[in-house]
């Protein structure tokens, strides 16, 4: 057997016939960039999380990146958020010449520990930046608290949560401004790179759309700031509107492979996600903790398991932001979760049998 990490030929399979359409509509009409399938991906995606804006960019990181410019973060400012994550949701923060100040996670859901949050809180401090890691939710309620007795805005990254949500609202909806990736292998990949910025607040969406054009506004070339050229083409937003109505499905088995291994795997020596029967977690990955991490890796992969580290460095050590001053031992769980996390293959194709064999090798692993 091999098992991929993720399968986009049987997804693509799904949808061809749809995407291959509106391919041949793009090409004959020649509208090539920000034309009907960006505004249609636009108003979907925007009615789906529950928000008044949404903006397509070029990237996920383009779309933290111009969440941070709308909120004017700038040198000398501090931008809070998680060490375990994607680079880019801490390198946006630097590339707008501020400072990451990082705030370890908590053991069960690996997402930022709300309860250390204040401590890091200063005069300087202008964002909080929180991801929903994996595509579980993280503790909102309390994030939106302290967000709101310190006047600070709160910027999700939403890049592995589209579709996670709880009884207040979807990922995207809990924030002042929200960063969206199609990358082709998240939730809901594209056929290339591609992001989308989403705000409940309509000066930020405002500005977001000028932003991305290099700063235009209605009269062109006018430039009313100095904005970067992060558009999306349409050939790519018209293969995301015919994968969007898939979206709620394949979240759905996501979560109940994820269930399913949770269940077969319980009682061996292993950290489980915390799953509840709902979709407060997307299984974007379905990552386990467990000591022997890059032993029980080799015997996976001997088995045509393809399993991935997610992530192998948290942000605070990467050689990068050494001049940040961050050393081994600041961040103990992230470090921890670094060194033991291992992702199996938990996306919607997946089949009985393969399901079964990646059960039954982790099984195997232990026993022997
Ligand atoms: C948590 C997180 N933030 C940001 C990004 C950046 O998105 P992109 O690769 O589309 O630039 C990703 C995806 O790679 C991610 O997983």
């Amino acid at each position: 057997m091999n098992i991929p990490p993720i399968d986009l030929k049987a997804q693509f399979k799904l949808v061809q016939k749809d995407i291959l359409k509106n391919i041949r509509e793009v090409l004959s009409e020649q509208r090539l960039i920000l034309g009907q399938y960006c505004t249609k991906l636009e108003d979907a995606i925007a009615q789906y999380v529950g928000v008044p804006s949404a903006i397509t960019c070029a990237n996920g990181t383009d779309a933290l990146i111009l969440s941070l410019m709308a909120l004017d973060i700038k040198e000398g400012d501090e931008v809070i958020t998680t060490p375990y994550t994607f680079f880019a949701t801490a390198s946006s923060i630097a590339l707008m010449g501020a400072k990451p100040v990082f705030v370890d996670i908590e053991k069960d859901s690996m997402n930022i520990d709300p309860g250390l949050i204040e401590r890091a809180i200063t005069p300087k401090t202008k964002a909080i930046i929180i991801v929903h890691l994996f595509g579980k939710l993280c503790d909102m309620d309390r994030i939106l608290s302290i967000g709101k007795k310190y006047g600070v805005p709160i910027v999700e990254d939403i890049a592995q949560s589209i579709g996670a949500r709880n009884d207040s609202g979807m990922s995207g909806s809990f924030g002042d401004i929200a960063a969206l990736s199609f990358y082709p292998t998240k939730n809901l990949g594209g056929i290339g790179e591609g992001g989308m910025v989403l705000s409940k607040r309509a000066d930020l969406g405002e500005k977001v759309r000028k932003l991305r054009v290099h700063g235009m506004g209605s009269v062109p070339y006018y430039h009313e700031m100095v904005g970067i050229n992060s558009r999306l083409d349409e050939i790519k937003a018209c293969a995301l509107v015919a994968k969007f109505p898939h979206l709620e499905a394949w979240n759905r088995k996501r979560v109940a492979n994820a269930m399913l291994y949770n269940k077969r795997l319980k009682d061996l020596p292993v950290v489980l996600p915390h799953i509840k029967d709902d979709l407060s977690y997307i299984a974007h990955q379905y990552v386990i903790r467990v000591q022997e991490r890059d032993r029980l890796q080799e015997f996976l992969k001997q088995k045509g398991i393809a399993t991935g580290i997610y992530y192998p460095l948290p942000l605070h050590l990467q050689p990068c932001f050494s001049s940040f001053g961050y050393k081994k031992g600041d961040f103990p769980v992230a470090e921890e979760a670094s060194l033991t996390c291992l992702a199996l293959p938990v996306y919607p194709e997946l089949k009985k049998a393969e399901k079964d064999h990646i059960v039954a090798s982790v099984r195997e692993f232990f026993k022997g």
